[in-house]
């Protein structure tokens, strides 16, 4: 497209190196929303030395990037390279690859598979959570990251390989995810290092890498030879690689399981951290959802059926995927030379599509730092641009585990406070930091598990 010659109003907003460079190092995530909302939504240029990526959050900006124009703008450049060689080749990836894996996996996590898995989904919940009586009856704090990874874990795990993993090596799983996510952090700020070269982190990577391949490869194995095909991911994903490819490769398939435990965990874990410090900040929100619970599971063990009839909830939910939406960036690059907003772009531009900052435009967002469930009571409402709200992207790239993220989260929240009254043991104003992929807090968080004052069956 021929593009019209810069003028005031096309040109992005932007942020010189000597205000972006400490601003962003002090402080990655407020800053970058703040670059965002200071320009109104306008398309903002970032200059980070010789690196020069395009901040982008207004709702029209969004739908056109991840949607309207999506084939223009790639999962490629400095912030997907040092991924791949963890993810290979699979749905978090472009191309040939992605379209043959989204056809396959997308009937996998569609609202009615998801909820055919939910009611051993729930199961595996309650048996962790009844697992902190110890901690309740000792008077004990649990650690809210290392628990609510740990359980998150477990129920993907669970999700993906069914009863074929023991306890011990699903909790094997994690700390090596950790290490991947966290160890590619000297590969994004050098991102035109070859890999014949070793940088700091490289080899925590590998390591971890092979650890992952040694747990999964073996599984996989497993499930192809077994004669009865069960509904968990891993043998669904066999069965129709087979049906539609006429042949399951195994490679194939460890990159599929992989991405999917990469989407899935950390995403989820990470919400139910925030949760509970934004329940401690707003009593009124927190005495809502306990008598939600109460009425609704009353001494029952919590089912699927139940979290159907928790409208509220689902409200505190949304509303904390908005005001802490763990997707906090969304990268691209660009293909051909474009414009966004009148802003000509050139081929090969960084683009960063920014949830945590779309979500906060007062445009868009009466009050955009309240956190205030009752915005969606009626939904239709609270979206005055039907992109504002995007903490799973839109378009073809969109997130396959929306259903199963509300139905773990529901099931971990309703057990918990059904069986306990939590209070933050050490509450805080939280700092909100990227870790790995997703949006995560600064501090460690504590939560005391006061017992229900009710009779339970056991
Ligand atoms: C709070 C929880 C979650 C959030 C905020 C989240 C967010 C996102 C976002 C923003 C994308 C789009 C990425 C892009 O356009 O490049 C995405 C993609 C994806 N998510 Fe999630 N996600 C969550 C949970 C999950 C869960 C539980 C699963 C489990 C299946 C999952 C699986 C995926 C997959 C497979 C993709 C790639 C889809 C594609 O490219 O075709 N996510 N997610």
């Amino acid at each position: 497209m021929p593009h019209a010659k810069a003028t005031r109003t096309n040109r992005p907003h932007i942020v010189p190196s000597h205000h972006a460079i400490p601003r962003l190092v002090s402080d990655p995530v407020t800053e970058l929303a703040r670059m965002g909302t200071d320009a109104s939504g306008r398309v903002v240029r970032l200059h980070l030395g010789p690196f020069r990526p395009y901040l982008i959050s207004h709702p029209d900006h969004v739908q056109q990037v991840l949607k309207t124009d999506w084939t223009n703008f790639v999962r490629a450049g400095v912030f997907w390279r040092p991924l791949q060689r963890l993810i290979g080749h699979s749905i978090l990836g472009e191309g040939e690859s992605w379209a043959s894996a989204r056809k396959i996996l997308q009937p996998l996590f569609t609202a009615r598979y998801t909820a055919s898995l939910a009611e051993d989904m729930a199961d595996t919940i309650a048996a962790r959570i009844s697992e902190l009586d110890d901690y309740s009856r000792a008077g004990r704090p649990i650690d809210l990251e290392h628990q609510m990874t740990s359980i998150v874990n477990d129920t993907v795990i669970k999700v993906l390989f069914g009863g074929r993993i023991s306890r011990d090596t699903a909790e094997r799983l994690a700390p090596e995810f950790a290490t991947c996510a966290t160890s590619i952090g000297f590969r994004m700020l050098l991102p035109f290092a070859p890999y014949s070269i070793r940088v700091p982190g490289d080899r925590a990577f590998l390591r971890s890498a092979k650890k992952i391949d040694e747990i999964v490869y073996p599984l996989i194995e497993q499930a192809r030879h077994e004669k009865t095909r069960s509904k968990e991911v891993v043998s669904a994903l066999l069965a129709a690689r087979l049906e539609k490819e006429g042949e399951a490769d195994l490679r194939q398939v460890r990159d599929d399981l992989v991405n999917i435990y990469g989407a899935a965990s950390e995403t989820t874990a990470m919400s139910l951290i925030w949760l509970w410090q934004v329940l401690h900040d707003h009593p009124g929100v927190r005495e809502r959802l306990q008598e939600e619970v109460d009425r609704v599971v009353g001494d029952d063990p919590v089912r699927p059926s139940h979290i159907t009839s928790m409208p509220y909830l689902r409200m505190v939910l949304q509303e904390l995927l908005r005001v802490y939406p763990n997707a906090w960036v969304v990268p691209r690059q660009t293909v051909a030379d474009t414009e966004i907003g009148g802003v000509p772009i050139k081929a090969g531009s960084q683009v960063l599509i920014s949830p945590y900052t779309t979500h906060r435009l007062e445009e868009f967002w009466p009050r955009p730092l309240e956190f205030d469930p009752e915005r969606w009571a009626d939904e239709k409402a609270a979206l005055s641009h039907r992109y504002a709200f995007v903490p799973f992207g839109v378009g073809p790239h969109v997130c396959l585990g929306q259903h199963l993220f509300y139905i773990e989260a529901s099931l971990v929240i309703a057990n918990v406070m059904s069986r306990f009254r939590p209070v933050v043991a050490n509450p805080q104003q939280l700092k909100p930091v990227p870790g790995g992929a997703t949006l995560r807090p600064k501090q460690k968080l504590f939560l005391q598990l006061h017992p229900a004052e009710r009779t339970r069956a056991a």
